[in-house]
């Protein structure tokens, strides 16, 4: 790392390599931070394919081997846009090698997996980051900061869903986000690790216990390497998970795949003593307030546009009112991640983070193959 500069390395070049990609050249047109981010090197398999990606997006370079990139001493940040099975190796290379790291969710295939890179990054003493990236909504931030002033009292309940419809395509092939050694698990963990970490970002407390029950719809489909061949699908279509936090609040989580119509829906509804809160991903600038202590004549539910210069990162944007989108979210995630790198500060959700996120999901597969509640 020069002083002003910080040179990335994307691993991966599909469909988060482009929105991190995006993030890093937005965060200097939009943002100030503290250093300046250097397209250095892009890796992915398919060599002709990643060149077209680089020339697109401007990385300097293309590598199609990741441990070449992570040995190179002009790295500083190892940006990992792989499929979740290879993160564990990457990430623990990227750690001893010194380099800080970006890395996509879900944070690992499982608890074991997390602790061992928790380790490496802790041990390295380098920046680490999980990329929950709707947490960097400026609704949701909004709904956090109202939780934290008590606009809600006592939080009784918190009801997330992740609902997406792209697997009720009969035809849709398995890849690796439907072979359970790659993925771990389905929606339950692809979407519902985001879902865990918004409910204990915003509610800020863990889980005591829960139970979750899963299915399967569909349960064969052509193989994505030889679609004559047809295997069985070895992860759930969809997961429903009710649990306790630690602090009293019930939960229920929705995870699917099959929501026909739902393109992808998360939401969020908060119930507290004092008023409640929700949130729709598909209309991501707006939060849903209602206030138990508003007049009877003027009682309903308050639709705030987080798009005001005082709610978080939107002053950089557009005036009130010009909405912001899904990219935008990515931005923000990458101008904290370089500012965290230039302070020597930690950035959430991090690795801890990311642990403690496999570990509520491991309870909810145990659960779903158990049918018993799991204590945490
Ligand atoms: N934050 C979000 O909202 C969000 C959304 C989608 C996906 N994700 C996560 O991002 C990660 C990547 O998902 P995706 O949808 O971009 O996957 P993808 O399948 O579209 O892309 C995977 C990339 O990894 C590369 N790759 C695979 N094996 C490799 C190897 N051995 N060496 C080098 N490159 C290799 C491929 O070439 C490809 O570029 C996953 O962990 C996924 O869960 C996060």
């Amino acid at each position: 790392m020069s002083q002003d500069t910080l040179n990335i390395a994307l691993l991966g070049h599909r469909f988060m390599g482009r929105a991190h990609s995006n993030a890093w050249l937005q965060s200097t047109h939009f943002f100030d931070p503290k250093l300046k981010p250097v397209l250095k090197v892009a890796c992915g398999r398919d060599e002709a394919d990643l060149q077209a990606f680089a020339d697109r997006w401007g990385w300097e370079e293309i590598e199609t081997d990741w441990k070449k990139v992570i040995a190179r001493d002009d790295i500083d940040v190892i940006d990992i846009a792989l499929p979740t099975f290879m993160h564990a190796e990457v990430t623990i290379a990227a750690a001893e090698a010194g380099k800080h790291i970006f890395c996509e969710k879900p944070f690992a295939n499982t608890l074991e997996e997390s602790e061992a890179m928790l380790a490496a990054a802790k041990k390295a003493g380098v920046v680490h980051y999980v990329n929950h990236n709707y947490r960097r909504c400026p609704a949701v931030f909004l709904a956090k900061q109202m939780i934290d002033e008590g606009a809600l009292g006592e939080i009784y309940h918190w009801r997330g869903a992740y609902q997406q419809s792209w697997l009720v395509n009969k035809d849709h092939p398995i890849d690796w986000k439907l072979k359970r050694k790659l993925a771990a698990a389905g929606p339950l963990w692809d979407l519902g690790s985001h879902a865990i970490d918004l409910a204990h970002f915003i509610v800020g407390s863990d889980f005591k216990n829960l139970t979750c029950q899963s299915k399967n719809f569909v349960t064969q489909r052509p193989l994505a390497e030889s679609p004559e061949q047809i295997a069985d699908v070895e992860v759930e279509c969809a997961a429903l998970m009710m649990g306790e936090f630690k602090n009293g609040a019930l939960a229920s989580i929705e995870t699917t795949r099959y929501a026909t119509g739902r393109r992808n829906r998360h939401t969020f509804e908060i119930y507290g003593s004092k008023g409640s809160l929700s949130w729709d991903m598909e209309d991501m600038n707006r939060l849903k307030y209602f206030n138990q202590d508003d007049p009877e004549k003027a009682v309903g539910w308050r639709d705030i546009l987080a798009t005001e210069r005082c709610h978080d990162y939107v002053k950089n944007w557009w005036p009130p009112g010009h909405i912001i989108g899904y990219e935008h979210t990515f931005v923000h995630a990458v101008v904290d991640f370089i500012d965290a790198v230039a302070d020597g500060t930690s950035l959430f959700p991090d690795f801890s983070d990311g642990a403690k996120i496999t570990r509520v999901l491991e309870a909810a597969l145990e659960s779903a193959e158990s049918g018993a509640r799991v204590n945490l």
